[in-house]
């Protein structure tokens, strides 16, 4: 076990740690993870640290949250290697719960959050933020922090899990967190781990396309519909085979935003390179007077 990391997987366990921390007005943050560590979750663990006195990370693979034919099986997994990156950002405490402690047999309640579930992934991915909603609820009620940290990377799922938190009254402060990107754009994940050099070459241009979207949404006269096409095409000749959709949505209720004036509006997109399927977004500033 990596020094000063503590490795539970009994909800008994990291209740009792958690609830001494709280006795001793330690405050207790958690960031929530499927493992496969890279610099993206450990930002997550970095803010955290530095929010609140304990760190609690959570390792669990959510079956829930993937429909059939996705990648369940094929999701990289390594609790050694991701506790000993988890230590090193100044994570306290790692929770891994086995499959039957989180769902034992028997479990049939599903947490849903109407709306800001339906477009956008939730579209090409039905039931997935049902998932999602109903394991962080788990999860939060299992580990019981004051605070949980969620990456801005996957937008979508952190205004869901905002929604979850104030709707069902959690008592949990839901913080987000900028994506970290590679030096050439491309924001870290998992899932880049599917790519062959040829498709890491040619995964930029989604960010790339979002970047330029966002530039010209907000240009004087912009027609967005005709920006939106242009994206798209960007993300096609560079090599991507499919693009489920590229959006510019205002970023509190995920409704298309045209024309993206105001309140800052969200440029978000999904596409397949490959075996993986990438997602991304930026913020589109509001348009000048
Ligand atoms: P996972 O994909 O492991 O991501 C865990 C957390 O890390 C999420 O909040 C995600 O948004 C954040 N993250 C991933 N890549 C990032 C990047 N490049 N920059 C910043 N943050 C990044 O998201 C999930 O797991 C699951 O859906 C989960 C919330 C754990 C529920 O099962």
């Amino acid at each position: 076990m990596p020094p000063g990391l503590e490795i539970l997987h009994a909800t008994e366990d990291v209740r009792r740690r958690v609830a001494g921390w709280r006795a001793d007005g330690l405050s207790v943050g958690l960031v929530p993870t499927m493992g496969a560590i890279h610099d993206g979750h450990l930002a997550l663990v970095r803010e955290a640290a530095a929010g609140s006195d304990r760190v609690v990370a959570s390792l669990f693979v959510n079956p829930k949250q993937f429909a059939p034919g996705e990648d369940f099986s094929a999701y990289p997994r390594d609790e050694v290697g991701d506790a000993a990156l988890i230590a090193s950002a100044g994570g306290d405490l790692l929770f891994a719960p086995p499959g039957e402690t989180v769902y034992p047999e028997g479990f049939s309640t599903a947490v849903s959050v109407g709306a800001l579930s339906e477009g956008l992934c939730g579209a090409f991915r039905p039931g997935h933020f049902e998932g999602v909603a109903t394991v962080v609820a788990k999860l939060l009620n299992m580990v019981r922090p004051d605070a949980a940290w969620f990456g801005e990377k996957d937008f979508q799922q952190l205004q869901v899990i905002r929604r979850l938190a104030r709707d069902l009254d959690l008592g949990v402060a839901v913080h987000g967190v900028p994506t970290v990107r590679e030096a050439d754009g491309l924001a870290l994940s998992s899932r880049n781990a599917y790519l062959s050099a040829e498709e890491r070459e040619a995964a930029p241009a989604l960010h790339r396309a979002l970047v330029a979207l966002a530039e010209r949404a907000v240009a004087p006269g912009a027609d967005l519909a005709r920006a939106i096409g242009e994206a798209e095409r960007s993300i096609l000749a560079a090599g991507f085979q499919r693009v489920d959709y590229v959006a510019v949505v205002d970023r509190e209720t995920l409704r298309p935003a045209d024309p993206p004036i105001g309140e800052e509006a969200r440029a978000l997109a999904a596409a397949w390179l490959g075996k993986a399927r990438l997602i991304d977004n930026v913020a589109v500033p509001p348009r000048g007077p």
